[in-house]
């Protein structure tokens, strides 16, 4: 019987602070409708001053660790998703490791933006395939609110901050009715480096930057290639879109999370849809959905649990669970 990791609880934190659009709608050209027309958001929460990235990590693992029952010393492996660390280093995820009181093991960040919790849930998974860590922490977090020009409305009305988690233990009992990850398939595609990007960094300009995007190219590539990575892992399973319970996607645009499930066949009811109250929240979109349909049940143990992320990079992947 091989490893496999089962997650085995959920955890969210979202900052106080909600804008409305209308709010946005005071400040630049835009208005309600366009918004929700055009992305499904209706609001976003933006952290507060000196609310920090790992500050919204710390909480929504400490979350993630209540509802699972681990105490952090019995943790040996910590994957923070951020594309809004902190500092440029060190890693994000030490200053997370140290709060929680996990010490031992390893904490280190993963960076594919939108896609980062699907990579770093990828990592943590082949940690506990191979036997290298039994007890992991998985955790989306960002305040994507700093990399905004909130002058720019066709970027500044698409994100929000937050962070989501989620804890896997190792376990013992492979099988495709055994619960637990069943694979995850992560891809990107350098080329199209300059869609969507931050025109600052350490080492280009020595200034943080703002997010740059072509929105309709990226609109254009998420639907063709969330298409392509979910048949790879529905194919990889031996599994018909028909056999997906719930399909938990990055929450970017509720245009593209339709599309996806029109492309499977299901119906709203079996998608998680936050997009509309917490807008897009990069790498935690996914967790955050995550610890909000297991919260209240709607996801129930045995159920097979599709996720997918496309983002920067670009960069995307998915990945099938039992729940
Ligand atoms: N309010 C009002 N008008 C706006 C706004 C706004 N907030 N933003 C742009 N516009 C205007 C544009 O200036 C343009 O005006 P013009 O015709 O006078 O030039 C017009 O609206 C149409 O602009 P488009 O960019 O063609 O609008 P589109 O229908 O493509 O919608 C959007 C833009 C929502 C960004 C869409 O392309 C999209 O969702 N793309 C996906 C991008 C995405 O989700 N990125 C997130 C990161 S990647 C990821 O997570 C998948």
């Amino acid at each position: 019987m091989s490893l496999r990791s089962q997650i085995i609880g959920c955890g969210a934190y979202l900052p106080r602070r909600v804008i409305p659009n209308d709010e946005l709608a005071k400040t630049v050209d835009t208005t309600d409708e366009w918004i929700v027309q055009r992305t499904g958001i209706s609001q976003r929460h933006v952290a507060a001053d000196g609310e920090l990235t790992s500050d919204l990590a710390f909480a929504a693992a400490r979350d993630a660790l209540r509802a699972s029952g681990v105490q952090p010393e019995s943790v040996d492996l910590l994957v923070l998703a951020t594309t809004t660390p902190d500092h440029t280093f060190p890693a994000t995820a030490t200053k997370v490791q140290a709060r929680l009181g996990m010490t031992g093991g390893a904490a280190f960040d993963v960076q594919a933006v939108c896609a980062g919790f699907i990579f770093a849930l990828a990592t943590a998974d082949s940690f506990i395939k191979t036997g290298q860590a039994k007890t992991a922490l998985v955790i989306g977090a960002e305040t994507f609110s700093r990399l905004l020009n909130w002058k720019d409305r066709g970027t500044c009305v698409l994100f929000g901050d937050g962070a989501g988690a989620v804890v896997l233990r190792a376990h013992v009992g492979g099988g495709a009715a055994g619960r637990g990850v069943l694979s995850t398939h992560l891809h990107t595609d350098g080329r199209a480096y300059n869609m969507l990007y931050v025109d600052g960094g350490p080492s280009s300009t020595g200034t943080t930057g703002h997010v740059r995007m072509d929105g309709q190219g990226v609109f254009r590539h998420a639907v063709a290639k969330l298409a392509s990575v979910v048949d790879e892992a529905l194919a990889a399973n031996s599994l018909n879109p028909g056999d997906v319970d719930w399909l938990v996607p990055h929450q970017a645009n509720q245009r593209i999370i339709d599309g996806m499930a029109r492309k499977l066949a299901l119906g709203p009811e079996k998608v998680v849809s936050t997009v509309s109250r917490h807008a897009n929240t990069s790498a935690a979109s996914i967790p955050l959905a995550l610890a909000e349909a297991s919260g209240d049940g709607r996801l129930k143990p045995g159920q097979i649990v599709l996720m997918e992320a496309i983002g920067g990079g670009l960069a995307w992947g998915a990945c099938l669970a039992r729940w």
